[in-house]
């Protein structure tokens, strides 16, 4: 889609949402100004949803992220809600929002920066050039299943694929992996869970559709100890909701901090752009929060759903430069950094995408 006026619902959530999504909106209205109509509207999700309505979405709220071209969240959740029960906290408003406009596919590049080389935990010659993207299944497996239950003697969850539902997904990957460097691997536990031995059946017969694509398959386990070990061997990671729930985090700290990593959740009409990362309520209210993921997410979402490639690389060059020069959040500092604030370091970025932009 090619579109000259954009409407945008944004939902910047709890923590350390607000302040990032300040500094992705900066971005926005740089854009803006270079000519393209773009309308926001900001609502509540999560926490703060639940102190203003008693629930963590309304159904106004899903309706109006229904009616956008995009949606753009912060993140939620607190341990101001973590006595509320399962159904009433704070993530449950996004598993609605994300099962009501059924946005199963989520899509979470792994690159890492010459910059911040240093800012990982491993070792330089391990992680440079990694450059490899998640794709998750979102809207079903075990954080959706039923039936599920709790009483004070036994829990339990139950992990549910339908062939439908790894189709899809296997198609996504496949669509991923051919504009990338043709190379997927799927990662599953079918050498135990009888989910993923359709997954892995479904996965394979998908991929007759898509010769081209290099297709292997890992165990999660084995890819979980891959990512650390061998990082450069992944193009495209294929797995389902809680594996890859899991494998992004794990992912995120070859980037050097799970504050640079974006994603983008696709559904057949809808677009949702959020940082990989939580609230971050240890940090939130401090200014130190590094705004990267949600900026990042903006430029997903020009290249995803806006398809205008030029300004998602606009904004990632900005992100690059401002690196570069050496300026940083304190979770990405090294030694010779400028640690500046999350509203400096979004001054930053979004000067250096108005000097980037080409005029309209
Ligand atoms: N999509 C979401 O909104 C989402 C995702 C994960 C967790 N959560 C919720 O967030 C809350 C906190 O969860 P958590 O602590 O497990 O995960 P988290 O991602 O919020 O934080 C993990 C660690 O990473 C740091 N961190 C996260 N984002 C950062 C950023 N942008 N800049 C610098 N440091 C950053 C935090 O300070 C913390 O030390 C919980 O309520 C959880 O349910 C929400």
């Amino acid at each position: 889609m090619t579109k000259d006026r954009i409407k945008l619902l944004i939902l910047p959530g709890d923590g350390i949402g607000p302040e990032i999504v300040e500094q992705a909106l900066k971005v926005i209205d740089i854009i803006k100004k270079n000519g393209i109509m773009i309308e926001t509207e900001t609502e509540l999700i999560g926490g703060a949803a639940i102190d203003q309505y008693g629930i963590p979405i309304t159904r106004e709220v899903i309706q109006k992220a229904d009616n956008a071209d995009a949606v753009i969240l912060g993140a939620v959740g607190g341990t101001k809600w973590e006595s509320l029960p399962a159904d009433l906290r704070p993530e449950q408003g996004l598993l609605s929002l994300r099962k009501a406009l059924n946005l199963y596919a989520n899509i979470r590049p792994v690159k890492v920066l010459d910059s911040l080389l240093d800012s990982s935990t491993l070792k330089k010659e391990i992680i440079k050039g990694v450059d490899f993207v998640v794709v998750r299944e979102l809207t079903g497996g075990i954080y959706f299943g039923e039936p599920r239950g709790i009483d004070d003697n036994k829990a339990f969850n139950t992990e549910i694929y339908f062939k439908n539902e790894i189709e899809r997904i296997a198609r996504i990957g496949f669509q991923i992996a051919r504009k990338r460097k043709k190379k997927l691997v799927s990662v599953d536990k079918a050498n135990v869970l009888e989910s993923s031995m359709l997954w892995r059946k479904v996965v394979a017969k998908i991929h007759k559709d898509y010769p081209d694509i290099q297709l292997s398959h890992q165990y999660v386990d084995n890819c979980a100890m891959q990512i650390i070990k061998n990082p450069r061997q992944f193009d495209v990671i294929l797995t389902n909701n809680i594996f890859g729930d899991i494998l992004s985090d794990e992912s995120a700290m070859l980037t050097g901090s799970i504050g640079m990593l974006a994603s983008a959740s696709l559904g057949p009409k809808n677009s949702l752009y959020e940082p990989v990362h939580g609230s971050a309520p240890d940090i939130a209210g401090k200014d130190i929060a590094n705004p990267c993921a949600e900026i990042l997410c903006i430029a997903m979402m020009f290249d995803y759903t806006f398809n205008r490639a030029e300004i998602s690389r606009t904004i990632k060059n900005a992100v690059e430069d401002v690196l570069n020069q050496g300026f940083r959040t304190p979770d990405i500092a090294q030694a010779n950094s400028h640690i500046i604030s999350t509203s400096k370091i979004g001054d930053k970025i979004a000067r250096r995408v108005k000097e980037l932009l080409p005029a309209e």
